[in-house]
């Protein structure tokens, strides 16, 4: 039974939603905390400071909750870099006035008065580089004026961000995000919209399969794969021009690269990092895109728990591009202002079919459930707690015989998701599909989509310290709080199905 969701306009499911967190990291890393501060208040800020707490040490935005929306905040980073970056990268002369009709906004003129010249940083306002002659090359103008439709942008969502009662006039009222599993369902709306105007992705055409431009589409890796051929695909937001591009995309699998290059039990990644290096400076050398950015208009995607560690042998890749990672471990580099954090979704035939829906909240029996191998010290401290120990909290390492474990899930209250090897657990997707309210048991977690969605509207999220206190943390759940958690789940599922996008 596929449920009614399903059949809404398709691009609003769960691909849609990762480009929106795309266009959100690329387009308005500022835009996020905007909302945040916005949304939650600074009290609510500083207790999701697990998450952006870093952010607003560096920019300073902790202090003032106007301040991200103010015209005089601090622009992102990324776009005036880009653009100083790339006339650097190709050696551009600049008139000896900043071109203000060309780039109208605020946040390009981060740095007015000052040009780059022949590779050199020079500063107008004592008039020093009044001799300038030659003109901008073609090129110039044409990120000039993209750069100046991305202020727009940006101006655009934060807008929308503050001014929260923009109606939609969108024919289909299921297209318009709302309520409270959002954290802006306003900002979100917008940026979709402008993402659907705006965002385009150049993929890079080097490489060979099956290691570039393919990926496994089943197995508990399948949104790497999936993805990488969404990528691949014809679709409206791909680019063949990359001077049109927004962002550029790395189409190589940390998957493949483990598959084919990985000696097993070797212990040497070497030759996964070698091959990461010398794609990237293939693509450095042949086109200017990597250099004049240093990476930060380019994304990789992998859902293996090595992605980050592979992205570490490129430092640019690491410290600089959107990483779009299911491992979005805090502890290993994950950056939630430019990193993306993605779904791991372990379909074991590569469809939905049957995993979605459950019982209703009356039906469930089980207070909380979980099923797995015993990996990672998170797990072990579960196990330890509870195995075989209490009715009400069912912990297996063993899953008993003759019950299915989508029947489990299915009939549980809360499904617990801990932690193993990695951060990510596909039990996160698997409880949300099976309308089961998802415990997450983690520490350095950046739970999926967490740009946009709300996870405390629909998740548990339980310290690894607290893991003796399960039981009276969800007993202290009241049955009505409980019913508009799990409404929420059904709400968000859309979001974490995957698109029949194959054949
Ligand atoms: C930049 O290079 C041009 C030649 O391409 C030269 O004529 C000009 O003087 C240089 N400008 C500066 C400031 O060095
Ligand atoms: C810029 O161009 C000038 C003259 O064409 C050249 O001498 C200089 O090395 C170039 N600078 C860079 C950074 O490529
Ligand atoms: C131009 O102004 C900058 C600061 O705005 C200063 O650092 C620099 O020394 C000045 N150059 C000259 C030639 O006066
Ligand atoms: C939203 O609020 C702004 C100002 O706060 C107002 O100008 C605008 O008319 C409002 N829009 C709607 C649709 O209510
Ligand atoms: C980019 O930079 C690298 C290293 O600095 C250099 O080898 C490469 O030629 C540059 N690429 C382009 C297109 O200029
Ligand atoms: C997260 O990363 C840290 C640092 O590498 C590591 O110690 C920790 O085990 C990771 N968490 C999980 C659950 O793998």
């Amino acid at each position: 039974m596929k449920p009614p969701l399903n059949n809404m306009k398709p691009n609003y499911l769960l691909w849609s939603s990762s480009y929106s967190v795309l266009i959100l990291a690329f387009v308005v890393p500022f835009f996020v905390i905007s909302v945040l501060v916005s949304s939650l208040g600074f009290t609510s800020l500083l207790s999701w400071s697990w998450r952006f707490g870093n952010v607003l040490e560096t920019e300073d935005h902790a202090s003032s909750s106007s301040l991200a929306f103010s015209a005089t905040a601090t622009p992102p980073r990324r776009p005036p870099q880009v653009l100083e970056a790339a006339a650097q990268a190709h050696n551009i002369t600049s008139s000896s006035k900043p071109n203000e009709e060309v780039v109208p906004h605020q946040n390009i003129g981060e740095k007015q008065g000052m040009v780059w010249i022949n590779g050199t940083e020079f500063d107008e306002t004592n008039g020093t580089s009044a001799i300038i002659t030659s003109t901008p090359i073609k090129r110039y103008s044409r990120l000039e004026k993209l750069e100046a439709n991305l202020a727009g942008v940006r101006a655009s969502i934060r807008e929308a961000a503050r001014v929260r009662n923009l109606t939609s006039t969108h024919e289909d009222p299921d297209y318009v995000p709302h309520g409270p599993i959002y954290r802006n369902a306003n900002a979100f709306h917008r940026s979709y919209l402008e993402m659907e105007k705006h965002f385009k992705i150049f993929v890079y055409g080097e490489g060979e399969p099956p290691i570039f431009h393919n990926g496994p589409c089943k197995s508990i890796y399948s949104t790497e794969g999936r993805s990488i051929h969404e990528m691949e695909m014809e679709n409206v937001y791909r680019t063949r021009d990359p001077d049109e591009a927004l962002v550029y995309f790395l189409p190589f699998s940390v998957v493949m690269l483990v598959q084919y290059l990985y000696v097993a039990d070797s212990h040497d990644t070497e030759p996964i990092g070698r091959a990461v290096i010398d794609y990237v400076n293939v693509i450095s050398d042949k086109h200017p895109f990597w250099n004049r950015s240093l990476g930060a208009d380019h994304f990789m995607i992998s859902c293996h728990h090595w992605g980050p560690s592979t992205s570490a042998y490129v430092p640019n890749l690491y410290h600089n591009s959107i990483r779009v990672l299911c491992n979005a471990n805090t502890s290993e580099g994950f950056n939630p202002s430019k990193d993306v954090s993605f779904p791991e979704i372990h379909l074991r035939t590569g469809e939905t079919e049957g995993l979605l829906g459950g019982l209703s909240p009356s039906q469930r029996s089980i207070l909380a459930f979980f099923a797995g191998r015993l990996s990672g010290h998170i797990r072990y401290l579960l196990l330890n707690e509870w195995k075989e120990k209490d009715q009400d909290v069912q912990v297996y390492d063993q899953f008993p015989n003759g019950v299915s474990y989508e029947s489990m899930l299915k009939k549980n209250r809360f499904c617990l998701c801990p932690s193993g090897y990695e951060v990510a657990s596909p039990r996160v997707v698997e409880a949300i599909y099976a309308e089961c309210v998802p415990v997450l048991i983690s520490d350095s977690y950046v739970p999926p989509f967490s740009d946009v969605l709300e996870w405390k509207s629909f998740s548990v999220q339980v310290k690894v310290k607290d893991i003796p206190n399960i039981k009276r943390i969800l007993k202290g759940i009241s049955q009505s709080q409980y019913l508009r958690m799990q409404r929420k789940v059904k709400q968000v599922q859309r979001h974490f199905v995957v698109n029949g996008l194959l054949e």
